[in-house]
């Protein structure tokens, strides 16, 4: 069955209804990414915004994820909302967004967290606290006279452009109500699945 409603409104809708009841992590999700050798990775990440095409997140470009996500673009990813009784998964390919988006989400981002964006080597292996602090401190100094501190090379967007996004509400006696949404070369499809 082929309908109007587009899943990215409907996911929309949700993410707005948590805010509203959960506030600060309703916009946190889990993302899994499998690299050339097949092993899957999942993290907590959070979701920076939801556009037409698909859900934007940014990371650090030499994080394992990154990484992965070169070797293969496609991901999920997972919400839970308990004060809904909703998850939605998200399956997609990956692709990188733009500088006008990544500069806009930078530029909303504290400038503790610029400093940090720019000492920290996502994921690499740590020589030690006091090298990461002094590199802090080096930034700092750095961009001490400097208003906005610019976004660094490898602070990288990315958007999950969906191919299948499933609805899970809790249902009453275990009955759950699951409604996937598979893309199609014209339409959305939806499917009920067993719970
Ligand atoms: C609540 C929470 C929010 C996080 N948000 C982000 C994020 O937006 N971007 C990011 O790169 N890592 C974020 N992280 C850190 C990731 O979970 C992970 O440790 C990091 O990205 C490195 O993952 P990787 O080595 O698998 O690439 C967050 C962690 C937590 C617990």
């Amino acid at each position: 069955m082929a309908l109007d409603i587009q899943p990215l409104d409907r996911f929309r809708d949700l993410l707005a209804r948590a805010r509203h009841l959960e506030a600060t992590e309703a916009a946190l999700m889990s993302l899994a990414t499998v690299g050339a050798d097949g092993w899957p990775a999942v993290r907590e990440i959070y979701l920076q915004a939801v556009d037409d095409t698909g859900l934007v997140f940014f990371t650090h470009d030499c994080s394992r994820k990154a990484r992965q996500l070169a070797e293969n673009p496609r991901a999920a990813a997972c919400f839970y909302w308990p004060a809904l009784g909703q998850q939605v998964q998200v399956e997609g390919v990956t692709e990188p967004v733009d500088d006008a988006t990544a500069d806009d989400a930078w530029a909303g981002r504290s400038r503790e967290s610029q400093l940090a964006a720019w000492a920290s080597r996502q994921s690499r292996p740590l020589d030690s606290d006091e090298a990461l602090t002094a590199r802090v401190a080096d930034y700092r100094k750095r961009f001490d006279f400097q208003r906005q501190i610019p976004r660094p090379a490898h602070w990288c967007g990315y958007r999950l452009v969906p191919e299948r996004i499933e609805f899970w509400s809790s249902g009453w006696r275990y009955l759950h109500v699951r409604e996937r949404y598979e893309r199609d070369a014209h339409a959305w499809v939806i499917q009920r699945l067993e719970p």
